[in-house]
């Protein structure tokens, strides 16, 4: 019997005889009483521990299962049970097993202490970096742009689209409506639709189950839509979704539900959908590129970013406000600009906008430093000269050649003028997108955010 206790066990465990002596203890159970072996061989059970309930058992020959007790500063769940030989007691059989198993307690302690630091990153890498506060702009037209938003976020369960040029605050207003809504303290994911290739899109919005394809992960992956529940998710750049994602996240916005790949059961998801876009999708409907029922599904609410141009009384108070931030970024000290500067600010059609305006900013306060000035002067803008409008070369006089860089410096113009959106620009130039294209490629001209290092670049 001896034996049976010899090895260091998990449970402390004893055996008492019908007299209520130790004949049999584990190693355990010596560790926790503080005692050897021989201290307790022999000895009856009421004096080791006094509060035992050995005797009761002895007396009743019925098993007490499962109750709480004490040995030395150790919580133990209990269980003692008699030892019947012949119909006739034997002894008991105690047996305790530690309430606060202390290593696995420690170890929960550890795991839970893990589990909310990883919370808390995620929490840090899926939050919405800007606030209402963030987005400057005193025009009347913005102000009430501003106000609807903040409308729109107490309405937490409401789609919305937002359009609009490149550089407009697409981004920073979907940032804001979530964190001004009920779910801010929930994440906020934003995918940009342009940037995942097609092929590991649907596995990114809505995850997989392990082994749902060659490559996918041990024990499977939650998708966007699962990581942001009770959040919000940004589908940013969605004109540039394929047709067939579309449909899927179609389904997904009816259903509000989900399905991994691979997953055999839909999961409910919570989650608020703001997409965006500086494609104009009504008319991607009507060449057919845009599903047309989606479109109405996330145009429940519809927020229309104002262009800089239609906002330039705001160039100012950006102004004031980017020199402040830039300041800080440049460890510079500029704390000025000159009237002229600003006239040339107001006189620029600003195709990129806002994000365009940081750009020059930055670029005039660079220069500025450079001549230790404190004050940004017209010359540190000679820059943007360059890019205003096209001017006809005076040094042709072939009437071909002199065509063909009216036309181009004409198209520049134009998409500069539409914030790049080729479609509108062939609207304005009256020709069809397809022989915009080919122009483009003809006078390699690129423009745009995801072509703007081409030779010929616009932005
Ligand atoms: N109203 C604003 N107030 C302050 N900063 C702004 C404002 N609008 C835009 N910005 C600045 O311009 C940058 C671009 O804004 P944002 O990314 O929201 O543009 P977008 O409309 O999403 O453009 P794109 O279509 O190119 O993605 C921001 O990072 C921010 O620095
Ligand atoms: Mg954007």
């Amino acid at each position: 019997m001896e034996g049976l206790f010899n090895e260091k066990q998990f449970a402390a465990a004893m055996i008492v005889d019908k007299n209520g002596i130790i004949t049999s203890v584990s190693e355990t159970y010596l560790d926790v009483l503080k005692l050897s072996r021989e201290e307790v061989i022999g000895k009856p059970v009421k004096e080791i521990t006094p509060h035992t309930r050995v005797h009761t058992v002895l007396e009743t020959g019925k098993a007490i299962i499962g109750y709480n007790w004490r040995v030395r500063d150790r919580n133990m769940i209990a269980s003692s049970i008699p030892v019947f030989i012949d119909n006739e007691i034997y002894g008991v059989f105690a047996y305790s097993v530690f309430m606060d198993i202390m290593g696995a307690k420690e170890l929960i302690e550890n795991l839970l202490t893990e589990l909310n630091m990883y919370k808390d990153e995620v929490q840090s890498l899926h939050t919405a970096k800007y606030n209402f506060e963030d987005i400057i702009g005193e025009s009347r037209t913005f102000q009430d742009l501003k106000c609807f938003a903040k409308q729109i976020a107490n309405h937490s369960y409401t789609t919305v689209l937002i359009t609009g040029e490149s550089g407009t605050g697409k981004e920073l207003f979907a940032n804001a409506i979530h964190n001004f809504s009920s779910r801010s303290r929930s994440p906020f994911l934003r995918i940009n639709c342009a940037a995942i290739p097609e092929n590991l899109l649907e596995a990114e919005l809505f995850g997989y189950e392990e082994g749902a394809y060659s490559g996918a992960k041990k024990g499977g992956k939650p998708g966007k839509f699962e990581l942001a529940n009770g959040g919000t998710i940004f589908l940013d750049e969605i004109g540039e979704m394929s047709l067939a994602m579309q449909s899927k996240l179609l389904v997904v916005l009816q259903e509000q539900e989900i399905e991994r790949l691979g997953g055999s059961y839909p999961v409910r998801v919570d989650v608020r959908v703001i997409a965006a876009t500086n494609r104009n999708l009504e008319r991607m409907i009507k060449a057919g590129e845009f599903r047309e029922d989606l479109y109405y599904r996330l145009n429940v609410v519809h927020l229309e970013m104002i262009s800089l141009r239609e906002r330039c009384e705001d160039i100012p108070v950006l102004t004031r406000y980017f020199m402040c931030r830039l300041n800080i970024r440049l460890k510079t000290s500029i704390r000025d600009i000159s009237r002229e500067s600003l006239e040339l600010l107001y006189e620029h059609p600003w195709p990129g906008n806002v994000r365009e305006l940081e750009n020059v900013l930055e670029r005039a306060m660079i220069l500025a430093d450079m001549e230790n000035m404190q004050c940004l002067h017209k010359r540190h803008f000679a820059f943007l000269d360059k890019n205003v409008g096209f001017k006809v070369p005076s040094n042709t006089k072939n009437l071909k050649i002199a065509t063909q860089d009216f036309e181009k410096g004409l198209i520049i113009q134009v998409l500069r003028e539409t914030g790049f959106d080729r479609t509108k620009a062939a609207n304005k130039l009256d020709i069809d997108l397809s022989s915009l294209y080919r122009k483009l490629k003809k006078y390699d001209i690129s423009g745009g955010k995801e072509e703007s290092t081409g030779k010929n670049s616009v932005e």
